[in-house]
């Protein structure tokens, strides 16, 4: 973009510029990028001016309001980075700006081998996942590489199925031909009414779609996407924000009664255990490499609690075989994996 605003001109040249995963303006003479795990100061500022003219123009591009009544902003760039900002009022010498940018190598798991270390076998096991269509949750902590790892999934449905994603802010990024990409808008917007993520789940069982995928769950419509899985919407996929399979469901259950369902838990837990299939855990190790640090099969139902089996853990450098075999193997075979796919694991 040409421009003599210097945010963008910045923006640009940081674009230029190989793994860089955060751009963070505290101030407009106060600025770092996050690149290969490390926060690095630039030894570089933007006029304080450009930088809320900046933040004015992103505010419009986005429709959304930006002023004190609304002095925090979630959007996205046009490259399809997603931007947060906070107002000067609350965040001193700001506006303070944070900037996700997504890695462009990252698109496919064909075209990043060994991406989330994974090795051919596993990257099959995952895209059968997508083909048998299970339900998966992805699960893991901040900046992990949920959004990055929902995109590596959405780029294996098949391009004949219909598609619907939910998202608070855009930001999932992938190439499907029947897609309707619903973002839920909350009273910063300017214009229009406000839509919460649960009424666009709703709406979206009157849409025909093969397959639901919300960018992240963290609400009520947590309800509503169990309500989706366990009606036939089969192969519907959400990331959520826990460090381990079991705390993943312990959210889903939480955020379940923000539904404002007074429905006993062990009921919950039901349709939890019958809507999903698989959660894929991401973490990072201590180098800092982010990985698929579980694969675990929602196996059943007992004593009020859901059976979770592993299939996969990540020990000594990958992600390896516990000898579970899925209970699901039947299913996934159907879908495209090999029946001996565990004999020689
Ligand atoms: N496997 C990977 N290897 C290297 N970089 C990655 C990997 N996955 C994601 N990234 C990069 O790490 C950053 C964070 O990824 P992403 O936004 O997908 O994480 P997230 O878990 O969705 O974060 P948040 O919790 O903030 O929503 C992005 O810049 C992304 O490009
Ligand atoms: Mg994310």
């Amino acid at each position: 973009m040409e421009s003599n605003n210097s945010v963008w001109n910045l923006l640009n040249e940081i674009g230029k510029k190989q793994g860089i995963t955060e751009i963070i303006i505290n101030r407009s003479d106060l600025i770092f990028v996050e690149h290969q795990g490390e926060l690095v100061k630039l030894n570089t500022k933007v006029e304080p001016q450009d930088l809320d003219n900046f933040v004015e123009e992103i505010a419009h591009l986005n429709q959304k309001k930006f002023s004190p009544e609304f002095p925090i902003m979630d959007g996205s760039l046009p490259d399809g980075s997603r931007i947060n900002v906070i107002a000067k009022e609350y965040a001193q010498g700001g506006p303070a700006v944070t900037i996700r940018k997504y890695l462009k190598n990252i698109k496919t798991f064909d075209g990043a081998p060994g991406i989330f270390s994974l090795d051919p076998k596993w990257t099959k096991f995952i895209k059968t996942l997508v083909a048998s269509k299970c339900n998966v949750m992805v699960s893991g902590g901040t900046g992990v590489g949920k959004t990055t790892f929902l995109n590596l999934l959405l780029q294996e449905i098949n391009p004949l199925q219909r598609l619907i994603t939910i998202e608070d802010t855009r930001e999932l990024n992938f190439q499907l031909p029947n897609v309707v990409r619903l973002e839920a808008r909350t009273g910063s917007f300017t214009g229009g009414t406000a839509l919460a993520m649960r009424d666009l789940v709703k709406n979206t069982l009157r849409m025909r779609p093969d397959r639901i995928v919300i960018g992240e769950v963290r609400g009520g419509e947590v309800f509503d996407l169990l309500q989706a899985m366990n009606t036939g919407h089969d192969g519907s996929m959400a990331s959520v924000h826990a460090n381990n399979p079991g705390e993943c469901l312990n959210r889903m259950e939480n955020l379940y009664l923000l539904s404002g369902y007074d429905v006993p838990v062990r009921a919950i837990r039901q349709q939890i255990g019958s809507a999903i299939d698989f959660v894929i855990q991401l973490k990072r190790t201590r180098e800092g490499q982010r990985v698929v640090g579980q694969i675990t099969e929602l196996a059943g139902f007992e004593a009020d609690k859901i059976l979770l089996q592993d299939v996969g853990v990540f020990k000594e450098g990958r992600l390896q075989f516990t000898g579970l075999v899925p209970k699901r193997m039947a299913k996934l075979v159907d879908g495209g994996l090999p029946k001996d796919f565990f004999v020689s694991t």
